[in-house]
């Protein structure tokens, strides 16, 4: 199992949000966030989302937010995939991908 955490623009988010809902995630987290990269422009307001999914969903997730999220100028954001040791549902105590 992975997390997927991806930045995007703000002005961004509505078409990633369409996207990623029709895509058979399990589910995703919304967070509004500031940040810089590496032009230093002041804190930016952007989104952040963060999605638990298995590993063969990965690549596609991935594209689809990359896809839609990017204007091709500075500041589109960044993707990251990072290895989750378990995950767990609380109401019923399941574990692993079923937990997704
Ligand atoms: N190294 C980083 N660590 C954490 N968050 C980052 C990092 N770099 C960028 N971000 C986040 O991504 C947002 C957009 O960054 P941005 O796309 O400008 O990155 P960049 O690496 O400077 O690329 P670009 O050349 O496209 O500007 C930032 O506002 C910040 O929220
Ligand atoms: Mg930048």
């Amino acid at each position: 199992m992975v997390k997927i955490e991806a930045i995007v623009r703000k002005e961004k988010f509505d078409d990633v949000y369409r996207v990623l809902e029709s895509s058979g995630i399990g589910g995703m987290t919304v967070t509004e966030a500031r940040g810089f990269g590496h032009h230093r422009n002041g804190l930016q307001e952007k989104v952040k989302i963060e999605i638990y999914a298995d590993e063969f969903q990965v690549d596609r997730i991935v594209e689809a937010i990359r896809e839609t999220a990017k204007t091709e100028t500075t500041g589109d954001g960044k993707i990251a995939v990072l290895n989750l040791d378990n995950l767990y549902r609380i109401r019923t105590g399941e574990e692993g991908a079923a937990a997704i």
